[in-house]
This record gives C-alpha cells, structure tokens and sequence, in this order.
C-alpha cells in the first residue's frame, strides 16, 4: 500500500541546496529529494554502502546520484547501483501535481515498521 504525504505546494518551495539535493521528512523518514532537468527524485536519506549521507553527494551529467564517501553512483528513478558494485538504492515515487508535490512510502504491513 502506498502512503501519500504531500510535502510542498510547488517545486519551488521546496529548499534544494547548490547541488539540487536536499533531505525532507516524509511521515516518519528522511527522504532525499533530488532534482535533474525539471524532473523530481526521491530516494534514501543515507547510502546502502555505508551510510554516506546522499544529500552531501551530487548530481552527475547523465542524472546519477553520486554517493559523497566514496562515489558509488545511483540511477535515482531506480535505485540501479550503475557503478557495478551490487547495492540498491532505496527510490520512492515523487509525483508534481497539480496541488502540489507528493512522495509515495510503499508501507510492507503492520510490522514494517520493526524493521
Ligand atoms: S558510503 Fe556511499 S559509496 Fe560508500
């Protein structure tokens, strides 16, 4: 089941630093917001490597998230580890609506949140 927080009313309120990153808080997570051509990302607050915090990082040409400890690079729509070493990513849908901007948080069940 996906729960839907709205965490903006336009792209433009939302607080991205120079590098098109910023963190947000969706219910009860951090969230990184990554922003490429227009287009909106949200995916995991810290790197599946060893916890680099992805906000630090940056945007690389073609759109890759790319981890500022020790420079994995993620496809930020799937969470893709496109430098090889076999992570993932955790990606979350961002949607730009009309009435503002939405991320998505898959919920697994009752007890997700033990996990
Ligand atoms: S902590 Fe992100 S690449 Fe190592």
């Amino acid at each position: 089941m996906t729960t839907w927080f709205k965490i903006a009313d336009s792209l433009a309120e939302i607080p991205f630093q120079p590098n098109q990153l910023c963190i947000v808080d969706v219910g009860n997570k951090k969230v990184t917001l990554g922003l490429h051509n227009g287009s909106l990302f949200a995916f995991a607050h810290k790197c599946p490597h060893a916890s680099g915090i992805m906000a630090d990082g940056f945007i690389d040409a073609t759109g890759n998230i790319v981890c500022p400890i020790h420079r994995y690079k993620f496809n930020m729509q799937t969470g893709r580890n496109t430098t090889g070493e076999g992570y993932y990513l955790k990606t979350y849908t961002a949607e730009q609506r009309e009435d503002g901007v939405y991320i998505g948080i898959e919920e697994k069940g009752f007890f997700s949140f033990l996990h």
